[in-house]
């Protein structure tokens, strides 16, 4: 199946974006939700991030590695002109060779293009270097990284470094609370969809990534519980309560997930192999065995594509709004510049586009929603 974000989506949010581009004025943007990863140091969020899109580029290990926000803009840009809409995003690995509808450009090296993807992790690496030095430091300053390709959904990712308490070597003693501050930036936003994510090996009651999702999102509308590293357990130890429900409860609820593993890395395991090995632990594990479907990077990746199709939903009534207002406005002026007045149709026939859209989309959420309990 699937392990991208979807095929609808990315059909939807495509859609959406020519009728915007046709009506032409930045007062139709539509608010793209952002996905931000949440989690103690190591707890596993890079490697999440890269399983969702399905792509291998970012910076992964032991230690504090990400320590620099990175502000990834994906943008489905169409193959050879030819409209990809409806793509699902690959699950291509790192041993794929490079593609040149699929490039990476970033906000510091204008006019760059990038088209292996081991050299964006090794430009995002110096990068991050050159700027907070080789040791131990972070900054607030991101590191802004678009990714143009026919199969992804155009969407904002943003990985943030983890969550600490203790400084170590020569870092500044309020390290945590710099952190802190960085990361509350991102998820205070409402638009802001929070991977919480932790690892399956520590305690959850301590989970540092859970607490602030609950300070910024106290109705746990926007905040998704991703337990990590549910290989690493003791043996005869799982996670069946938590999904349950019964340790700290979560509205969306919590997906477990198999990531590849530090050797893994160093190894070069491709992403499609990573998934295949995903798939056949929850498939033949005695705990999660009956309800594998929920389990897995796969099932993350629609549950993530059903609250983005809740988002765009909620706030198609807030953009037909804002256009009526902005034509309302423009034929008003037409009338005192004692202009045409016979061409008013072209606004209306925007405004019914969108409205009829409306209804064909709440067909397509009600088909997504109806296969996917909130609470499994
Ligand atoms: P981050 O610091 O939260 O971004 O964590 P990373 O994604 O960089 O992962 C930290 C380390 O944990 C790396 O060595 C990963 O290979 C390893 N890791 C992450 N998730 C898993 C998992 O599900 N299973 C195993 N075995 N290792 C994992
Ligand atoms: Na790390
Ligand atoms: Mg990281």
């Amino acid at each position: 199946g699937p392990t991208g974000l979807g095929v609808e989506i990315v059909g939807v949010v495509n859609k959406l974006q020519d009728v915007f581009s046709t009506v032409g004025s930045n007062a139709s943007q539509i608010d793209l939700p952002q996905i931000c990863v949440l989690g103690s140091q190591s707890s596993g969020k890079s490697s999440v991030l890269e399983n969702i899109v399905g792509r291998d580029f970012l910076p992964r290990g032991t230690g504090i590695v990400t320590r620099r926000p990175l502000v990834l803009q994906l943008i489905n840009r169409p193959a050879g002109g030819v409209q990809a809409n409806g793509a699902a995003i690959k699950g291509d690995g790192s041993d794929k060779a490079a593609n040149a509808d699929e490039w990476g450009e970033f906000l510091h090296l204008p006019g760059e293009k990038f088209y292996d993807f081991n050299k964006i992790r090794d430009e995002i690496v110096r990068d991050t270097e050159a700027k907070t030095g080789r040791n131990a430091g972070i900054s607030p300053l991101p590191i802004n990284l678009r990714v143009y390709s026919p199969n992804v959904l155009s969407l904002t990712l943003v990985d943030l470094p983890g969550l600490t308490q203790v400084p170590v070597g020569d870092q500044p003693r309020d390290i945590g609370k710099q952190i802190r501050d960085m990361v509350m930036k991102y998820i205070t936003r409402p638009a802001c969809i929070i991977l919480a994510v932790t690892s399956a090996n520590t305690d959850l009651a301590t989970s540092e990534g859970l607490k602030l999702a609950r300070e910024v999102d106290p109705e746990g509308t926007r905040t998704i519980g991703v337990l990590t590293k549910i290989d690493l357990m003791d043996q005869g130890t799982d996670v069946v309560d938590i999904l349950a429900g019964r340790v700290i409860p979560l509205r969306l609820g919590y997906v477990p997930v198999v990531n590849r593993g530090q050797r893994d890395i160093e190894s070069g395991k491709a992403i499609t192999s990573a998934l295949e090995h995903e798939r056949q632990f929850f498939e033949n594990h005695s705990s999660y065995k009956g309800k594998a479907q929920y389990c897995g990077t796969p099932f993350l990746a629609r549950k993530l594509n059903m609250i983005l199709m809740h988002h765009i939903r909620n706030t198609l009534p807030d953009i037909k709004g804002r256009i009526s207002q902005q034509l309302a406005k423009y034929s008003a002026e037409l009338q005192q510049l004692g202009g045409p007045t016979g061409d008013g149709n072209s606004g209306n026939v925007v405004l019914s586009v969108i409205t009829e859209f409306t209804s064909e989309f709440r067909t397509v959420i009600d088909g997504n929603t109806n296969d996917l309990s909130l609470n499994e």
